[in-house]
């Protein structure tokens, strides 16, 4: 029996479904969505949660979020469209991204979007000029403010500091003139705003200090006529990768967000907006592992010893792009003491296509399954093909159950966008 995941067996699963093979607990992510209802929608009146979908989204995740009741955070025509295949309710959903194309516009608004998430000011004229063409019901929108603020995380993931590339800034006129132009627009309904500082993030003073500077926007912009229904704070709560990470519970942040929002409310003199959340991470990353399997293994005496494995920088891109950690072990003798240092490689031609350096593990052998913790977010949806390796399958499981979710690409799917057909070709 190898090493057990949400109650299936993972030497199993991999040579069941092959490797490299995402894991997803169907059963963790709910929990996830229900510890979000009842810690925060349950306890804090006019709240809503939305997921950013931008961490892991198929069909199926979806259909998860739909049915927890809750929304979807999307970035992109492609989100949209997934969004809208599963028959995600669209009202729920609210459209971010700082360079959304008049096409992508055209989309949200033909589809009704819940809300449009205005970026700049070049994107409020486009979004004004797509609706009224449209000439059906008004997008409501938000504007994204830069809030001045930084959290404490890789910089590659923080978005709230003025040198950011989102988002309208707070100091000068632009927000002000961009309040009026909606005000006066008839094509468009302004709800309020919304700033995401930053992602993995383990503390919650960057939170606080953003919720005080956006309710003190919202007193400024009542002088000039405008009431503020909705107020969405982003998402960016941490998780644990390693043992170095120590994350705080969700309601360490929901909870110092919404005393925060009672007490600047009380000393403003305004109504309480409704508050939207946007974790994407939070939910599903540690309801993900990658199984792998375990091919060369390479010792340089003295130096170090590669254990390569059938995946890498292509499905996971994370450790290559901001030098993030994993934990990982070996499924097939989980107990073994893990005493033998290692470094995890993946399989692309590529020196820095390192998935773990210095790692204990339980002796690895070839044709061992390796599991690699917390790969749910992130992972899936930053896949390349690079060396055209084909994009791994992905199963779901719940408490002993699993199927398969997303099959892996094959070697057809990589030259299915050529126009060239192979026959044709002749070298
Ligand atoms: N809302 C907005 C507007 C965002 O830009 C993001 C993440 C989120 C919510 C969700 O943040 P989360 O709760 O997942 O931390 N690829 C990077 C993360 C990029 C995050 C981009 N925006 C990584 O692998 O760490």
């Amino acid at each position: 029996m190898g090493y057990s995941f949400d109650g299936c067996d993972t030497v199993a699963l991999a040579r069941e479904y092959g490797t490299p093979l995402y894991v997803i607990s169907e059963r963790m992510v709910r929990e996830r969505l229900s510890e979000i209802r009842t810690t925060f929608l349950d306890r804090h009146g006019n709240t809503f949660a939305l997921y950013a979908s931008k961490a892991l989204l198929t069909l199926d995740i979806c259909r998860i979020v739909a049915s927890e009741g809750m929304g979807l955070d999307v970035v992109s025509g492609g989100e949209i469209h997934t969004a809208h295949r599963a028959g995600f309710p669209m009202e729920r959903v609210y459209f971010h991204g700082n360079n959304k194309s008049r096409e992508e516009l055209e989309l949200a608004v033909s589809l009704g979007v819940g809300r449009i998430v205005v970026d700049n000011v070049h994107e409020l004229d486009l979004l004004i000029g797509v609706a009224t063409a449209h000439a059906g019901p008004r997008p409501r929108i938000l504007f994204r403010i830069t809030p001045g603020v930084a959290g404490h995380t890789h910089k590659y993931i923080s978005t709230g500091q003025v040198d950011s590339k989102f988002g309208i800034p707070l100091d000068g006129d632009v927000l002000e003139r961009a309040v009026r132009t909606a005000l006066d627009s008839d094509a468009v309904e302004l709800f309020g705003f919304h700033a995401h500082i930053g992602s993995q993030l383990h503390a919650n003073d960057a939170f606080r200090q953003a919720t005080g500077v956006l309710l003190d926007l919202v007193k400024q912009m009542e002088a000039i006529g405008l009431t503020t229904r909705e107020l969405n704070l982003g998402g960016g709560y941490g998780v644990r990768y390693t043992t170095d990470d120590d994350p705080k519970p969700l309601r360490y942040f929901t909870d110092a967000m919404m005393e925060d929002v009672a007490h600047h409310c009380a000393r403003l003199d305004i109504p309480v907006p409704r508050i939207v959340i946007e974790p994407g991470r939070w939910i599903v990353a540690e309801a993900g592992i990658t199984l792998y399997t375990v091919g060369s293994i390479k010792e340089i005496p003295g130096v170090r010893t590669y254990v390569s494995v059938d995946g890498g920088m292509t499905d996971n891109p994370r450790p290559a792009l901001y030098g993030a950690r994993y934990a990982a072990l070996v499924a097939d003798r989980p107990d073994d003491p893990a005493d033998s240092l290692v470094t995890v490689a993946g399989k692309c031609c590529e020196s820095g296509d390192i998935l773990i350096r210095d790692i204990g593990l339980q002796r690895p052998r070839p044709g061992d399954t390796l599991v690699v913790f917390t790969t749910g977010a992130y992972n899936h949806s930053m896949a390349n093909t690079y060396n055209l390796l084909p994009r791994p399958a992905m199963v779901l499981t719940d408490g002993g159950a699993h199927r398969l979710s997303v099959r892996r690409e094959t070697y057809d799917d990589l030259l299915a966008r050529e126009v060239t057909l192979p026959g044709e070709v002749t070298c």
